[in-house]
Parts: structure tokens; sequence; C-alpha cells
């Protein structure tokens, strides 16, 4: 794919991608927006080098892809409902996203994307984010995989992170979202199978018995765990900032820097459709 308005530097040869000279803070024109937009079914991960952005501006950024997401355990970050603070200091019990996830699956519609943008990273180096391609992960199971997981369902419970894994209880008189989705769903977009599991949500395989369920799970999770020819790296300066397509990625923050700290904001789209197969 060409595009006629943008610079882009791939960080693979299948997901990932440096834009250069594109400045987030002005308006995009509507050729610049939809090249970008198809720069960002293309490579995944989009990556925006020294931007200088209001909040405002970040949030303005996001709704030209949709409408802002709030996050199911914005009760305890307070602040703007439609931003999500990403900070991590050497006080904190946990970092947000550190192991392999998509975004809020527990949601019945999941966000489409986020955009995070980091503007403090830790004095030591690293703290980088890793991305996953869920396409390429699906394309690389046997058939007789494939077969297998064609008709599950997967159940993606909110729980699973925010209670048992931050200890964050849910608003009083509420509990986290939990839904279920196909195992191997299309991109709305692109038509592309992907494998759409993912080991901070998906809590079992409906149908199975708990032990098949686990097995099977813990054999995906592998996957795309171990599979280096799956990812790229985000290796974060400040003021960068990260769009990736959240229906067929997963992403894990690395916390190898403590004492240091990383401050960054995430806003997040909303998807207009149920995953579906
Ligand atoms: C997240 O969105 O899961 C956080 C990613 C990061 O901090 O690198």
């Amino acid at each position: 794919m060409t595009y006629q308005t943008l610079d882009l530097t791939t960080l693979t040869p299948h997901i990932g991608a440096e834009i250069n000279g594109v400045d987030l803070s002005k308006p995009l024109s509507n050729q610049q927006f939809s090249e970008l937009y198809q720069a960002w079914l293309d490579w995944k991960v989009l990556v925006f080098r020294d931007q200088h952005l209001t909040r405002d501006d970040h949030k303005a950024f996001g709704r030209r892809f949709g409408s802002l997401h709030v996050h199911p355990m914005q009760h305890s970050y307070g602040g703007d409902p439609e931003v999500l603070a990403v900070k991590t200091s050497k006080d904190s019990k946990y970092t947000a996203g550190d192991g392999w996830h998509t975004d809020v699956t527990c949601d019945p519609i999941p966000p489409l994307g986020s955009a995070l943008y980091i503007t403090q990273t830790p004095e030591s180096g690293g703290g980088d984010t890793m991305y996953a391609d869920m396409y390429l992960a699906y394309d690389m199971l046997s058939d007789v995989m494939k077969g297998m997981l064609e008709n599950l369902v997967g159940v993606h419970d909110g729980a699973m992170p925010y209670l048992s894994g931050y200890g964050v209880s849910p608003p009083t008189g509420e509990t986290y979202p939990k839904n279920e989705h196909p195992v191997v769903i299309r991109h709305p977009d692109t038509g592309k199978k992907i494998l759409f599991v993912n080991s901070g949500f998906t809590s079992h395989i409906k149908g199975m018995r708990p032990w098949e369920s686990r097995a099977l799970l813990d054999a995906l999770f592998r996957h795309i765990s171990q599979t280096p020819r799956l990812t790229c790296r985000v290796v974060w300066q400040p003021n960068t900032l990260t769009l990736w397509d959240n229906r067929c990625t997963q992403h894990h923050a690395v916390w190898d820097y403590h004492p240091n700290s990383r401050y960054g904001e995430r806003v997040s789209i909303l998807g207009d459709v149920r995953p579906a197969a």
C-alpha cells in the first residue's frame, strides 16, 4: 500500500509503523485521515513521535475514529472519565496492562482502538509496550485447530483483571462487565479472521469442561506469548502517541523499570459492532 500524504517507516513486515511528519495537534485533512485510517488497518499499530498535545488535542484525535469509551475502572482513577491515566511509580502495586491482553474485552462491544500518549518515560530506560498481531496468530494455527475453534465462544470477565488482578472493587452495588464473544471473529473492516481470546479477560470457553477449557486457553495463550514473530515492540520516548487497532491486536506493558516512573494518558474509542464470526 502506498500513501500520498503519509511518510511511514515499518517496525516489522506485518505489524507496527512509525508515521513521520504528522502533527496531531492540528486538524487532519480528510485525505490525511482516510490514509491514516487505511494505515491503521494495514499496520495495526501506528507510532507518532514528538507530539505536543493538550488533553483536548488527544481526545479530538480519538474522536476522529468514533466516540470515546469510559473505562469500567474509571471510578478508581477519577478525573476526566474519557481519559485513563497510565501512571506507574516506585509505590505502584501494579502497572496497567502488565500481561498480554486486548483492552476491555469484558464489554459487550470492546473499544475498537486505543491511543496512548506517553509523556514521561523511565530514566532507566525500559517501559516498552509489546504488541501482537492476532490475524497472524490465527493464520499460524493448523487447519485442525482452526476447525476446532470455529464455533467456540469465550467468556470475558472484567472481574478477572480488575478485581482479582488489581484488587479494585467495582462501584458499590455494581459488578464488572462479563460478556461472551466468539473465539474466532472477523474484522468488521477487513473481513479477515482473528484469534479473539486473551489471558487478561478470557476466563473460560463456554460449554467445555473446566480442564478442557483451561488446557485449550493455556495452549492458545502460550502460542501468543511464545511466538516472537507475532510481535512488534514500541520503545517510547517522551511525547510519543501510539494508536492501535484493538480488534486484531493484543499488547503487553513491560514493567522492567521499578523504582523509576512512567506516565501517560490513554483514550479508547468505542466500538460500534459486537465482535462476530
Ligand atoms: C494498556 O493500555 O494496557 C497500557 C499499555 C502501556 O502502558 O504500555
